[in-house]
């Protein structure tokens, strides 16, 4: 028997880890945790939203999907967010969880705002001639001895996926299609250095966000 099970109830997809005790991850925008944040949003209290320089109509590709709570932040905000996803699992559990948010009534003006795509960002950065203002970029980081664990769904979702070894070439690949603004979400401190010294950076004690303008 494998590890790991998706499955579907009434509340929609989950993943199953057999090796945990932990919650069946899903993609749920209406857990109180997450709207306590999305109530709160704003440029003071979400770095994301002044990395990016979140507004009505701005264009953002998210080429590291995930979870989608920094997207959905954003789109909340009013920013037009493409998704990328090349998890075939994660995207089936965000498309889950984005056709419910956008039944319901505080949720809908974000999740309306937000398209979902399942490839890798790698191909479709190359392939496509893109029309965005700013691409965003959040990798599974290796963790890093001593500092903080990630918690919660973002922990259940690293045991499944491991962690991204293609963040230095999403980076490479987004500085060469001439988007004005590249965003590069890491963790605080690490051994990870950016190939080109960043334009601004935002941190705090949970994350620090390069931001590359051309
Ligand atoms: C740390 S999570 C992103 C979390 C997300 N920002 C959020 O707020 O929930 C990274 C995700 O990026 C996806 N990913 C990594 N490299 C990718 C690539 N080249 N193309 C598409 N998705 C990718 C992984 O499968 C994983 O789901």
């Amino acid at each position: 028997m494998s590890r790991f099970r998706v499955g579907c109830d009434q509340e929609g997809y989950y993943l199953e880890d057999s090796f945990s005790r932990q919650h069946p991850l899903r993609v749920n925008f209406s857990h109180p945790e997450f709207l306590t944040r999305l109530r709160g949003a704003g440029k003071k209290t979400e770095l994301v939203a002044r990395a990016v320089k979140a507004g009505g109509g701005v264009r953002v590709l998210d080429c590291t999907a995930g979870l989608a709570r920094d997207a959905f932040v954003l789109a909340s905000l009013g920013c037009e967010v493409t998704l990328v996803e090349r998890s075939r699992v994660v995207s089936t559990l965000l498309l889950d969880g984005l056709k419910r948010a956008r039944k319901v009534p505080e949720l809908s003006f974000a999740a309306n705002r937000i398209k979902l795509t399942n490839a890798d960002s790698l191909v479709l950065m190359a392939q496509t001639s893109l029309e965005y203002d700013v691409i965003y970029i959040d990798p599974m980081f290796p963790e890093k001895p001593g500092a903080a664990a990630v918690r919660g769904p973002m922990q259940h979702l690293q045991r499944f996926l491991g962690t991204d070894e293609d963040a230095m070439a999403l980076l490479s690949v987004a500085l060469e299609v001439g988007c004005s603004r590249v965003v590069l979400k890491r963790p605080p401190q690490g051994d990870w250095i950016s190939p080109i010294q960043p334009t601004h950076v935002f941190k705090n004690k949970n994350s620090r966000y390069e931001v590359f303008v051309s």
